[in-house]
């Protein structure tokens, strides 16, 4: 039997991370957990708004994540602590239509769902789940809980899954239980990133590849606005459908299909918003592939261009920028050493990634963190990372 099988590795925050929800499980459940797994954030590097139109993606783990303790009960309730809100919930397994709650526990009911339908006997189970991903913040935290839970869930189950088939059904989880129509890359990332790596996934042949980077002349700075994105689900939902559309008008299975002269060609056809939309994303896919050239050959100045393109089409032909995001990306591109700015994940608030000149993060957090709360009121949380590993099994004796 396969079990999911990718240790992860031991740094300073995972094992502090792992201490956290072992001690929470103790505290809350009294006992051992079985098992501990553990599953990244992620940041999307280019590739927005591409997945769900078979596009292209780049995108890294960050080094915060969740952290999912579990232990067996001999019922068959699920009960689940989480550090977000220090709320607990309970549930039957067998009673898992009653959801979705609009709360955090609707990503481990889902996924118990989906573990089901793939054949896994889900045990009763205690789960504490700790997390330093930012919530709401564009960086995944949904993934980051939906795939830790997968992977423990499926361990106390001892249901053979392999890592491809596990980020599939987190997806189906949000898709169907939480009602998000997202696309795959949040789920493949934190299943399939590795530290100095970033990952290169073809979202309709699921065909990837880990590109290590050729520099290490730039930081990765994650700029979190905390504008709640109280909207993000229905405007999300909404560019999809959009998506879809235009690629109904234009005769074919997804926008991935498509080429800009076959745009020009059909602009009355698509009209204004169907064809900015496509417009975005038939562009974001070629800055992707432009994008793996100019990471591996260590070209920072030609990615932090393709950053600052990207962040255009966004904010001028998918609309998914706001106020906020436009005020933090400003105070970045004009701090010194900064290579390029976007925003990331699904829009409408949440983080701006920077690319930044290594010897310049600290002085760029500080002075990008005091523009934009001049400029908004709003508090931001900015904070460097590299390229962390994808999720995994904590080893029980939490030994490298
Ligand atoms: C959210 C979704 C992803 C992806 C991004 C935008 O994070 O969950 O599937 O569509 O937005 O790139």
């Amino acid at each position: 039997m396969i079990l999911y099988n990718h240790e992860c590795y031991m740094d300073a925050p995972t094992r502090a991370l792992a201490g956290r929800a072992e001690t929470e499980f103790r505290n809350r459940f009294e006992r051992e957990p079985d098992v501990i797994a553990r599953a990244p954030g992620r940041l999307e590097m280019l590739g927005g708004h591409t997945d769900y139109s078979e596009g292209f993606i780049m995108a890294l783990a960050i080094e915060r994540a969740t952290v999912v303790a579990a232990g067996e009960r001999d019922d068959l309730h699920l009960r689940a602590w989480s550090d977000c809100d220090e709320t607990e919930a309970s549930f039957e397994l067998s009673r898992l239509d009653e959801g979705p709650w609009g709360r955090w526990w609707d990503y481990v009911a889902g996924v118990a769902q989906e573990l089901a339908a793939e054949g896994c006997e889900v045990p009763g189970a205690d789960l504490a789940i700790v997390s330093d991903v930012p919530v709401g913040g564009g960086v995944s935290s949904s993934a980051a809980i939906e795939v830790a839970t997968a992977i423990a869930l499926s361990t106390l189950a001892e249901c053979s899954i392999d890592p491809e088939t596990l980020a599939l059904l987190c997806q189906r989880a949000e898709n169907e239980f939480v009602g998000m129509r997202c696309g795959i890359l949040d789920q493949f990332t934190s299943v399939f990133a590795r530290t100095e790596r970033v990952l290169w996934l073809d979202c309709r042949t699921l065909k990837r590849r880990l590109v290590k980077m050729g520099s290490d002349e730039a930081r990765f700075v994650v700029c979190d606005t905390k504008k709640p994105r109280e909207l993000v689900g229905s405007a999300y939902n909404e560019r999809r459908a959009q998506c879809e559309q235009a690629s109904e008008l234009l005769g074919v299975r997804t926008l991935r299909d498509v080429d800009e002269p076959t745009l020009d060609a059909n602009a009355d056809l698509l009209g204004g918003t169907l064809l900015r939309r496509a417009r975005h994303v038939v562009t974001e896919n070629q800055r992707v592939q432009q994008g793996v050239k100019v990471l591996e050959a260590g070209d920072v100045e030609a990615l932090g261009t393709l950053l600052n393109q990207s962040h255009l089409s966004l904010r001028d032909n998918y609309e998914v920028s706001c106020r906020e995001l436009e005020a933090m990306r400003e105070a970045a591109l004009e701090a010194t050493g900064c290579f390029g700015a976007r925003l990331i994940g699904a829009g409408f608030g949440g983080c701006v990634l920077a690319l930044v000149r290594a010897e310049a993060e600290d002085e760029f957090i500080t002075t990008v963190a005091r523009r934009y709360e001049t400029q908004t009121g709003l508090g931001p949380a900015i904070f460097g990372t590299d390229a962390a590993d994808g999720a995994g099994l904590i080893p029980a004796d939490g030994e490298d």
